[in-house]
C-alpha cells in the first residue's frame, strides 16, 4: 500500500516537471517567433539599420551582411510586464519568457507613476540658450512629468518665460523661475566665488524646501536619455546616501584635485558637481561630520564655516566645498559612472571612459565652453543638433543622421574618433520613444 502511495507521488512530481517544461518551451518558442512575425517594425531606424542602407549605429564590420536583428534579446531583458495575460493573448511588445517567469513576482510592479522629477538649474550672463537647449533634451527624451526650477538673474526671467512657453505644448513640464538668492548675512560673498552664481545650487535644499529629491545640472548639459533613468538611482541609494554625482577623474594621471588640490577631497580623484542628485528630506535631515568642530553640523550650519576656512584653497568654487563634505563623510555619497557625466577630459586625450565606451553616453557635459568654440567638434556637433531640433520633426531624419553625418567629420580629434560612442545612447533613446508610441497608439 505504502509503495503505490510512493509510485503515485513520483508519477505526479514527473507529470508537473513536463508540464512546467512544456509551457516554458511554449513560451520560448513564441519569444523567438514572435520578432518575425513582428516583421519590421514602424521604427524608421531599425529599418535603416538593417535594411543594408550603409548605415549603422553600431560599430562592426561593414562588408558583413547578417540579418540578425540589431536589438535581438533586449527585449525580454525587460521585466516590465504589469497585468496578467495569457500568451496567446500576448502583445507584440511583451516577452513570453518574461511573461512566464515573472507571474510570481507580477504583484511588485503594478505602482503607480504619478511621481514628478524635478530638475533644477542656475542660469546667469550668457547661458540662456544653452540652457533652454538643456531642457529641450530632457523634454525630448523623458517619460514622467517633469518640473523645472529656475534660478536665473532678473533680467533673463523674460526671456526664459518666452522660450519656455513656445515648448510649453509639449505637456509634459512645469517650470518656475527664481530669481538668484544667498542668505542675506553673506550674500557678497558668496556670490563672488568661482562663477557669479554658481554656488547658488549649494542653498537648493534650503531654498525649495518642499521638494523631496532634485536632480541639479549645470547648464552646459545634455540628456541623451531619459530624465526618469538617473532618476531612478534615487531608489538605489542605501539609508545612509543623500545624493549621487560623478567622479571628477577616471584617470588620475590627468586628475585635478589629485596632483594640485589644496584641500580634502572625495575619494582617488574627487567628484564632479554637474549633475547632482540629491535627495534633499535627507540632506536637510543629515548632520555632518567636519573638520572644524567635533560637533556634527547640519546643512545650513557648515557652508558658512567651510567657506571661511578655505576660501583661499579653493580654486573651483562650490564643487570644492562639496568634496570637502563628503571627504568627511564619504558614506552618504553614491557615484555612478562616467557616461551619465561624460566631459571633455574623458576623451580629449585619448578615451579613458570606459562604460561609455560599452553603452554610450548618457549624460554629455560640454564643460570649458566647448559647445561654443570649435576645440572639440564632437561636442558642439550634439549641442547643435539638438539646438536646431524642432518638435514634432522625425527624430531620426531630423536629428539623428544629420548628427551622425556631423560626428563622421570629427575624426581628425581624439573625441572624434570614438564618435560612436556618442549616439550609441541617443539611437537607442530614439528607438524607445517610436516603440512607447506604437504603443500607445
Ligand atoms: C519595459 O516595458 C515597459 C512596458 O512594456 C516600459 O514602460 C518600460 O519603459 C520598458 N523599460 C525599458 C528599460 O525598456
Ligand atoms: C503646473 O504648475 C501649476 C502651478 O505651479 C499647477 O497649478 C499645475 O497643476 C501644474 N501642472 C502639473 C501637470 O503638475
Ligand atoms: C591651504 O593650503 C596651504 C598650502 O598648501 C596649507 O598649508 C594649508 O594647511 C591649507 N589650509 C587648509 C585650511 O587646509
Ligand atoms: C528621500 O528620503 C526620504 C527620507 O529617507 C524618503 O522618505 C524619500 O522617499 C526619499 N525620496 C526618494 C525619491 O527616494
Ligand atoms: C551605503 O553605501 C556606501 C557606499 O557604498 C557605504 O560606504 C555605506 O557604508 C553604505 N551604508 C549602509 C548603511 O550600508
Amino acid at each position: 500500500m505504502r509503495r503505490l502511495a510512493r509510485v503515485a507521488l513520483l508519477c505526479l512530481g514527473c507529470g508537473l516537471c513536463s508540464l512546467l517544461y512544456a509551457c516554458s518551451q511554449l513560451a520560448q518558442s513564441l519569444e523567438q517567433e514572435a520578432p518575425r512575425r513582428r516583421g519590421e517594425p514602424t521604427f524608421p531606424v531599425r529599418r535603416q539599420l538593417s535594411g543594408g542602407g550603409g548605415w549603422r549605429a553600431e560599430a562592426g564590420s561593414p562588408g558583413r551582411r547578417e540579418r540578425r536583428p540589431l536589438w535581438p534579446s533586449e527585449r525580454c531583458k525587460n521585466m516590465s510586464v504589469s497585468y496578467w495575460n495569457s500568451y496567446w493573448m500576448l502583445p507584440s511588445d511583451v516577452c513570453g519568457m518574461n511573461c512566464f517567469w515573472e507571474a510570481a513576482r507580477r504583484y511588485d510592479l503594478v505602482k503607480p507613476s504619478s511621481e514628478k522629477m524635478h530638475l533644477a538649474v542656475v542660469a546667469c550672463g550668457e547661458r540662456l540658450e544653452e540652457t533652454v537647449t538643456m531642457l529641450k533634451s530632457a523634454i525630448i527624451f523623458s517619460v514622467k512629468h517633469l518640473q523645472f526650477h529656475i534660478f536665473a538673474e532678473d533680467p533673463l526671467h523674460r526671456d526664459f518665460k518666452g522660450m519656455l512657453d513656445g515648448l510649453a505644448h509639449q505637456g509634459k513640464f512645469n517650470y518656475t523661475l527664481y530669481p538668484i538668492s544667498f542668505p542675506t548675512e553673506n550674500a557678497a560673498e558668496w556670490k563672488k566665488l568661482f562663477k557669479p552664481c554658481a554656488s547658488q545650487r549649494l542653498f537648493l535644499p534650503l531654498i525649495l524646501k518642499d521638494v523631496d529629491s532634485l536632480l541639479y545640472v549645470d547648464t552646459d548639459i545634455l540628456f541623451l536619455r531619459p530624465v526618469d533613468d538617473i532618476w531612478s538611482f534615487l531608489k538605489k541609494f542605501n539609508s545612509s546616501q543623500i545624493a549621487a554625482m560623478a567622479p571628477e577623474h577616471e584617470e588620475p594621471r590627468i586628475g585635478w584635485y589629485n596632483r594640485f588640490a589644496r584641500h580634502p577631497y572625495y575619494g582617488k580623484t574627487g567628484i564632479n558637481s554637474g549633475v547632482m542628485l540629491m535627495n534633499m528630506t535627507r540632506i536637510r535631515r543629515k548632520y555632518f561630520k567636519n573638520d572644524m568642530t567635533t560637533a556634527r553640523l547640519r546643512w545650513e550650519e557648515i557652508l558658512m564655516p567651510l567657506l571661511k576656512k578655505y576660501k583661499l584653497n579653493i580654486t573651483w568654487g562650490d564643487q570644492d566645498l562639496l568634496n570637502i563634505m563628503f571627504s568627511h563623510n564619504p558614506e552618504s555619497l553614491f557615484v555612478f559612472p562616467c557616461q551619465w557625466n561624460y566631459r571633455p577630459d574623458h576623451c580629449i586625450y585619448g578615451s579613458n571612459c570606459q562604460e561609455a565606451e560599452k553603452a554610450g553616453i548618457f549624460i554629455l557635459h560640454g564643460n570649458r565652453g566647448v559647445y561654443h568654440d570649435d576645440k572639440q567638434p564632437a561636442f558642439q556637433a550634439v549641442y547643435e543638433a539638438i539646438k536646431y531640433y524642432s518638435f514634432g520633426n522625425d527624430l531620426v531624419h531630423s536629428l539623428l543622421l544629420p548628427l551622425e553625418l556631423e560626428l563622421q567629420k570629427t575624426q581628425h580629434t581624439y573625441c572624434g574618433r570614438i564618435y560612436k560612442v556618442f549616439i550609441k545612447q541617443l539611437t537607442k533613446s530614439i528607438r524607445d520613444i517610436y516603440d512607447r508610441r506604437s504603443k500607445e497608439r
